[in-house]
């Protein structure tokens, strides 16, 4: 019988986010595997959660290709999905780390999708995570969402265009990913005349963490932390 495979969120950074079911289930694990970038092996959820791993556990990293080849990424995954179904082969249970949440854009999911076509059966427990746009709000004390009012999320490289057709039908827009392209998502934000409705996040709960509801003082930022995401609000941010 192959192990079971954990899908464990950390939360965002905060160390103390981490649920109490993560931390008992990363206490008896066997092997635990994190994602890096292919361009160095660190791993925030590692860091996140080193003081409750037992001072002798496997923990690998691995490495996902920063590109949209789907070629090269196809061969990533197929990789890292073997490392993971040979640990899971000899029995043994193991844990896959994801920052926030690991059912919310993260690579938990491919990895569980092609863990099951490999292993038919495998038993898999998912255990949820802060997701990262939760603990921004809770850090900016910004409410995400009240009585009637409608949320969006949107993530990735089209959050610029897609900001105006997510405000027709939303009150209230998460823009994740607000780093590679951030110049042109304030030019969106403030051509649908939000730019004193939006807050900017960034590196939440981690050093360095940046709470913004200057529009002036976002337009200063030059290239923002992978670590940033925004909250437009309809009817404006609270002070
Ligand atoms: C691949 S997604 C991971 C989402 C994660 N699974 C979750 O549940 O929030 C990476 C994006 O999450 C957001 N993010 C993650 N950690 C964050 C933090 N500490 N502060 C602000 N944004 C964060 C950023 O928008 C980042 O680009």
């Amino acid at each position: 019988m192959p192990g079971t495979l954990y899908g464990i969120g950390v939360g965002p950074g905060d160390p103390e986010l981490l649920t109490l079911k993560a931390v008992k289930v990363l206490k008896e694990i066997s092997h635990v595997f994190a994602a890096s970038s292919s361009k160095n092996d660190y791993s925030l959820a590692r860091d996140i959660v080193k003081s409750h791993l037992a001072p002798d556990i496997p923990v690998d990293q691995l490495a996902f290709p920063m590109t949209f080849d789907p070629d090269h990424l196809e061969d990533a995954w197929r990789a890292n999905c073997e490392k993971v179904v040979e640990i899971l082969q000899q029995g043994k249970n193991v844990a896959f780390l994801t920052l926030g949440d690991p059912l919310t854009f993260s690579t938990f999911i491919y990895l569980m999708r092609k863990i099951r076509l490999r292993l038919p059966g495998v038993n898999v427990t998912t255990i949820p995570g802060v997701t990262s746009f939760q603990a921004a709000a809770a850090c900016a004390n910004v409410p995400l969402a009240e009585g009637e009012e409608v949320i969006t999320i949107i993530s990735g490289a089209k959050g610029q265009t897609r900001l105006r057709e997510a405000v027709e039908f939303s009150d209230n827009v998460i823009l994740m990913k607000t780093y590679k392209q951030f110049p042109q998502i304030l030019a969106q934000i403030e051509e649908a005349g939000l730019k004193d409705r939006c807050c900017f996040i960034s590196r939440c709960g981690l050093e360095g963490e940046i709470v913004e509801r200057d529009f002036a003082k976002m337009l200063e930022l030059q290239q923002p932390n992978y670590l940033s995401l925004m909250i437009v609000k309809k009817r404006g941010i609270e002070p």
